[in-house]
């Protein structure tokens, strides 16, 4: 990592950047239009929420903006009828047809630009040709696609027709494509043969084969050709994305659908191992990504936006998909890898397009930062106006690097908390409204009233830990957990009534900023990726070897956290390196790549309490020992996390 002598901690981190006056100036939203907002927000929410939603395109107009007396059931806008492909799509052709609303790079380096007119031609042709599979309003797809512009094309022909889309990041195993498959009853799944990743083609197509092998609810399976790969085509049952839709109409009028219409599922880790799949719905989603990326990115009608995340993430979902395109704005796609040919593939890509709004995560800065300076100064950033982070807290460091080196020192950097479960971003500076801090994420947004609080629900001392929790329901929260209702309960809503509890620990100082430092429950934040515990537990136990297993994260400097496992083997079965890399790569089969543990150690018992639970703290305390170059920030932020969660007590 490079040092800056004067970071030692984000608990000493005391600087602050105040909006730079240009940039105020031209903002959407100044200081003085904030407050107003906030207060707006806190005296009339109704009133705030209902003129928000004007914004969008409605069939019919709502007749109460709010119905939350079913708690935690809330519905939005409740009685308005809305489409959400045709906020990204229709509403924009007579202004912005011929204007570029996806701009592609592959990894291999072709190209293709997708005009506001081109794509909406592409879903009215696609969602014909779903109705034509016979999928209609309320079933379910699930997408297993690369970074390609037919996946945004097959969301939004769902959600053109009222399908809902489940999209599975394309880094998951066939195992995890069966399991969510199945848990949503799928009928559908969209793939390709493969998609580009370090110069190799995933072979997606043959991990869709395996999946469907344990998915009887799917019936038929459409494949892009991309990659030019040879696979197995299932008469019946497979069809080509271009067989398909060469005879497909292209007129195909958007469905009437009740705000409240399910828009997708999207499945997610949680603290036991079977991922929970977070519902959402059109009206308040929409508005919820609509709204935050106006603010928060300053969103102009002639800025070229890119967010580096992938779509199989509520990031790709909220701020490539849905978000953007419903404002009109012209979205940078990239297929691949970060270093792929080399490690300036991002700045190249900034420069080629004039870049002027990039989204991306603390874990591919701080890659960056390793690769070298030599790489974005290699190349022309000054198109850069404005920079996100998203999915994990930012050091300080990492902040500075971002600030300096990438932004030229004159970018506001807005670093975004939110989840798969907020659907949109709720805690975040407004880059013309509100000062900086490395490191926090500042204040929640006008209409999120976030607070952190101890364990009864009362307000903690400034500088001290608690749990951050959402006193009052927002438009993008999640509706459910598919399926299983009761559980949506228990995980978010029983300890507090009435409040959204975000498994998270914070801190809020004595200006009222939030520093988040992480999960308080089983849940592990693996280069930005979400992960539980016990997913990587359950898939270790099915090893034949494998007795027990206890998983824990561990300080990472570039991942933000590494998976430990502690494993204890069946009787006669000998320790070796060699049963390492093969439970490493039992894990990777089962789950996918991302979950690949970083160490795996044997251990002839765990350590358990005397009722027999496990004790995580320990063993957190013995896979972090060993770190013994961790980054200050990272370690003391672990201390504060274990006493939040005392879960051994
Ligand atoms: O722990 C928080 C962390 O990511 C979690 C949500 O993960 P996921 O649902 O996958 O969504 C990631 C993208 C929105 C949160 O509970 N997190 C996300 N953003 C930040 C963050 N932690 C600190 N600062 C952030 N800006």
């Amino acid at each position: 990592m490079s040092t800056d002598k004067n970071i030692t901690s984000v608990l000493k981190e005391t600087r602050q950047f105040p909006p730079q006056t240009e940039f105020v100036a031209q903002a959407n939203v100044n200081a003085a239009e904030r407050e107003r907002l906030a207060e707006w927000a806190k005296s009339d929410p109704d009133g705030f929420w209902a003129e928000q939603g004007r914004s969008l395109h409605w069939f019919k107009p709502w007749d109460a903006v709010l119905d939350w007396t079913n708690v935690p059931h809330a519905k939005w806008f409740v009685g308005g009828t809305i489409n959400a492909s045709f906020n990204c799509l229709d509403r924009h052709l007579a202004a912005r047809g011929n204007k570029a609303a996806i701009v592609w790079e592959g990894e291999p380096g072709d190209t293709r630009t997708l005009t506001y007119q081109q794509l909406h031609r592409e879903v009215c042709k696609f969602a014909n040709a779903l109705k034509g599979l016979g999928v209609g309003k309320g079933d379910r797809v699930t997408i297993y696609m690369p970074m390609v512009p037919e996946t945004a094309v097959a969301m939004l022909a769902c959600a053109r027709i009222g399908a809902m889309h489940s999209v599975v990041f394309g880094g998951f195993s066939a195992d995890a494509v069966a399991d969510r498959n199945n848990d949503a009853q799928s009928k559908l799944v969209i793939t390709a043969d493969g998609g580009w990743r370090r110069g190799k083609v995933v072979p997606l197509k043959a991990n869709v084969d395996a999946a469907l092998e344990k998915s009887p609810s799917v019936q038929k399976c459409v494949v892009l050709n991309r990659c030019n790969t040879a696979v197995e085509m299932k008469p019946g049952r497979d069809v080509w994305w271009h067989d398909l839709v060469a005879d497909a109409s292209a007129d195909c009028p958007a469905e009437e659908l009740d705000s409240e219409h399910p828009l997708f599922i999207l499945y997610t880790s949680g603290s036991t191992g079977k991922p929970k799949g977070v519902l959402h719905t059109t009206g308040g989603y929409l508005l919820g990504t609509s709204l935050t990326h106006k603010w928060v990115f300053d969103i102009k009608e002639d800025d070229v936006y890119w967010c580096t995340a992938d779509v199989g993430w509520i990031t790709g979902h909220s701020y490539i998909v849905y978000g953007p395109l419903c404002n009109g704005a012209t979205v940078v796609m990239y297929e691949g890898a970060p270093n792929q040919p080399r490690e300036d593939r991002f700045w190249e890509i900034v420069a080629k397009y004039k870049v002027t709004i990039l989204y991306t995560a603390p874990t591919a800065i701080r890659a960056f930062i390793k690769w070298g300076d030599q790489h974005p100064k290699a190349h022309d950033l000054s198109s850069l106006r404005l920079l996100g982070s998203v999915g994990e807290p930012i050091n300080p460091e990492a902040w500075i690097w971002y600030h300096n080196v990438i932004g030229g020192g004159r970018c506001p950097i807005v670093d975004t908390w939110w989840q798969t479960e907020t659907g949109a971003i709720m805690i975040s500076p407004l880059p013309g409204a509100v000062a900086t801090k490395p490191g926090s994420a500042t204040k929640p947004l006008p209409g999120i009233q976030a607070e952190v609080v101890d364990k009864q629900g009362h307000p903690v001392p400034a500088g001290s830990g608690g749990f951050l929790v959402v006193k009052r329901p927002w438009p993008s929260m999640m509706r459910t957990i598919y399926g299983d209702d009761e559980r949506y309960k228990a995980t978010y809503w029983s300890n507090y009534p009435g409040v959204y509890f975000t498994a998270d620990g914070a801190r809020q100082d004595e200006d009222g900023y939030i520093w988040v430092m992480g999960r308080v429950d089983d849940v592990l934040n693996v280069s930005g990726h979400r992960l539980s515990t016990m997913e990587v537990e359950s898939a270790l136990v099915q090893h034949p070897k494998v007795a027990e297993a206890a998983v824990v994260g561990r300080p990472d400097d570039l991942k933000g956290e590494g998976i430990v496992c502690f494993v204890t083997l069946k009787q006669g079965t000998n320790p070796s390196d060699e049963l390492k890399t093969e439970l490493k790569a039992h894990v990777v089969h089962n789950i996918g790549a991302l979950a690949r543990p970083d160490d795996v150690r044997f251990s002839e018992t765990l350590p358990k309490t005397r009722s027999g639970k496990i004790m995580r703290r320990f063993l957190r305390d013995i896979a972090a020992g060993r770190q013994t170059t961790g980054d200050a920030t990272t370690l003391e932020d672990f201390a504060v996390l274990a006493k939040l969660r005392e879960d051994d007590e």
